[in-house]
């Protein structure tokens, strides 16, 4: 029988760090065996996304030649993907958003990854300097439509340790045992129940919205939220197709109605050549 693929993209410079051991951890407690990877992300070139739209046609990559489509082409093959990613300035590490970013053909690559296991490693330094990351990290995930698994935010500040701390060993080694047989997870009750987002907008009579899936619930007498309507989630498979091949391609479209208008808006700063250079 083939070997199942494990991937583990280490989004952290620091080498054997708590992202790197965590996600070895959980790899090397897989009980059946398999072909593990590791990409240490930060090492490779990503750029940043030109917004061509070629990555949403039909057979097309993206045409940036640096390491995105090696990615990619990685994380397609895989049959379980690993993430350790640490919180950066109140917000997963900057290079968790340029990996995202340049996931614009994540319709195409949900057709490889979707309903396969994902387990998101987040080590941070300092109670309270969380941020916004539980709300953010989840954007990537769901784009892929993957299973998640868990979103485990590890309280460490120095490199390894993490293992230093009781439990988080033994709960590194319990997600790897059930990487392929665990259930998704299942956001609390204070999280969106769609995205598994904690940060939520504040409207008025008690309505409040998942900034990151869209969904709108209202706050219940006991602070509560209730979620009414599960297809109101952008992270439905049919809102993502809407999104990205309705909307998006619609989009494109009018851009190339518009054009000759566009650039007439444009025509006056055409000149303003104030760009500066190191
Ligand atoms: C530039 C920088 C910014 C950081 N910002 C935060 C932060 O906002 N909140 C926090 O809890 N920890 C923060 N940390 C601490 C790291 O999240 C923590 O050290 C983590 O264990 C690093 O994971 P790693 O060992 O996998 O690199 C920051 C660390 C660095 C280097």
């Amino acid at each position: 029988m083939m070997k199942k693929k494990v991937l583990g993209l280490v989004i952290s410079n620091r080498k054997l760090g708590n992202s790197e051991i965590l996600l070895k951890e959980i790899m090397k407690s897989i009980p059946e065996e398999c072909d593990c990877e590791l990409i240490r992300l930060t090492e490779l070139k990503i750029e940043p996304c030109t917004a061509c739209y070629v990555c949403l046609q039909e057979g097309k990559e993206c045409k940036l030649t640096d390491d995105f489509n090696y990615v990619f082409n990685k994380i397609k093959q895989a049959d379980a993907l690993l993430i350790g990613v640490p919180i950066y300035l109140l917000g997963p590490h900057g290079y968790y958003k340029m990996l995202t970013d340049r996931v614009l053909g994540s319709v195409k690559l949900a057709e490889s990854t979707a309903g396969k296991p994902c387990i998101l490693v987040i080590p941070f330094g300092i109670k309270g300097w969380e941020g916004y990351t539980r709300a953010a990290v989840q954007v990537l995930p769901r784009l892929m439509q993957m299973k998640l698994i868990d979103c485990w935010q590890v309280e460490a500040t120095l490199p390894a340790e993490s293992l230093l701390q009781a439990g988080n060993l033994e709960y590194a080694q319990s997600l790897g045992k059930s990487l392929f047989k665990a259930d998704a997870y299942q956001p609390g009750i204070r999280e969106c129940p769609f995205c598994g987002s904690d940060l939520f907008r504040l409207g008025t009579d008690r309505r409040i919205e998942c900034p990151i899936c869209g969904s709108e619930g209202f706050l219940q007498d006991d602070n509560i939220p209730l979620w009414p309507d599960p297809e109101q989630s952008r992270f439905t498979a049919a809102n993502l197709e809407e999104h990205f091949n309705g909307w998006l391609k619609e989009m494109k479209h009018k851009f190339h109605e518009e054009k000759a208008q566009l650039k007439e808006v444009q025509r006056p700063y055409r000149d303003d050549d104030w760009w500066v250079k190191p």
